[in-house]
């Protein structure tokens, strides 16, 4: 077991990694699993002031007693310019990078037919557009270093939810993970991704206003932010070489259960 950590530690030791959207949620524990392994850790939050902000700070300062270092930095990932921004201050700051988290993401519980003009782009602005410019500018570092993209997923890119339009975006970049994880291949950069299942975050607190049944699951079947933080850093470690431009579905087996009871819908007759 020692020797294991010692193992893992020098793999990570000196490497730089950046989890977007890392304030809270699965991102922290992305940050503080990287740091544990012995990595610098790069904490972005969207919103300036306020719990974001002071929750990403608080994140640096517990990393920084587990003798890491750690550097929070505000960017909306939206926006081209703040994500030109945010590299541009890890390219000054820290002058390398080597795993980029796409963690980040922000959209509408409700169904795709109701979404507003501004929510359908602030959908895509963040969660395709945003995923997007933040591995186009930080393509320079990762080259240099021969580093990792890691993209979080969700079982909603594969599996219907009446009030879930973030699952076509994770279904998009699922897409863009295998395109990447090729044309990036060449240049030294690995692109895998994590479909996740559900994990009790700030988010399921909202998802659950619209999906009442999500009580009734049993508790088993919740994943720990911890266990996407594991597989995570297992993308980012050499034991994952072999793997190119896929996505580990990481959900403690719920997308397995098929006999779950199938909700009542319009029968053909009714439908014709
Ligand atoms: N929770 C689940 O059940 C679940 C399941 C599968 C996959 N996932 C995926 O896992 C990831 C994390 O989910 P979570 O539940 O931990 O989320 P969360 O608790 O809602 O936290 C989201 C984090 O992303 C940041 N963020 C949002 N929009 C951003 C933007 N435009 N630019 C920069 N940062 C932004 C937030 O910062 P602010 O606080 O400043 O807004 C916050 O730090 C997401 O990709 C999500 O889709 C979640």
């Amino acid at each position: 077991m020692e020797q294991t950590r010692s193992s893992e530690h020098s793999a990570f030791q000196g490497k730089v990694a950046l989890v977007t959207g890392s304030s809270r949620g699965i991102g922290r524990s992305i940050a503080l699993r990287f740091a544990r392994a012995g990595a610098e850790v790069v904490v972005n939050y969207r919103k300036a002031g306020g719990s974001s902000q002071a929750a990403a700070e608080a994140l640096c300062q517990e990393i920084a007693g587990m003798g890491r270092r750690a550097t929070a930095i505000q960017a909306n990932i939206a926006s081209k310019e703040a994500v030109r921004s945010l590299l541009q201050a890890v390219r000054e700051r820290i002058e390398r990078l080597d795993f980029l988290i796409l963690n980040a993401a922000r959209a509408p519980f409700k169904p795709i037919e109701r979404l507003l003009e501004r929510e359908l782009r602030q959908l895509v602005e963040t969660n395709y557009f945003g995923n997007i410019f933040c591995v186009q500018e930080a393509l320079p570092l990762l080259e240099a270093s021969g580093g990792t993209v890691v993209f979080i997923s969700s079982l909603g890119s594969r599996f219907y939810n009446p009030a879930y339009p973030l699952g076509s975006m994770k279904a998009a970049m699922e897409s863009v993970v295998r395109d990447l994880g090729e044309s990036l291949w060449d240049r030294r950069i690995a692109v895998n991704g994590i479909c996740a299942g559900i994990v009790k975050t700030d988010s399921l607190k909202v998802l659950r206003q619209y999906w009442e049944e999500i009580d009734l699951m049993p508790d088993d079947l919740f994943v720990d932010p911890e266990e996407i933080a594991d597989v995570a850093l297992f993308l980012c470690s050499p034991q994952s070489r072999g793997i190119r431009g896929q996505m580990l579905v990481v959900d403690r087996g719920l997308s397995n259960r098929l006999y779950r009871p199938i909700p009542k819908t319009m029968s053909r007759k009714e439908r014709e």
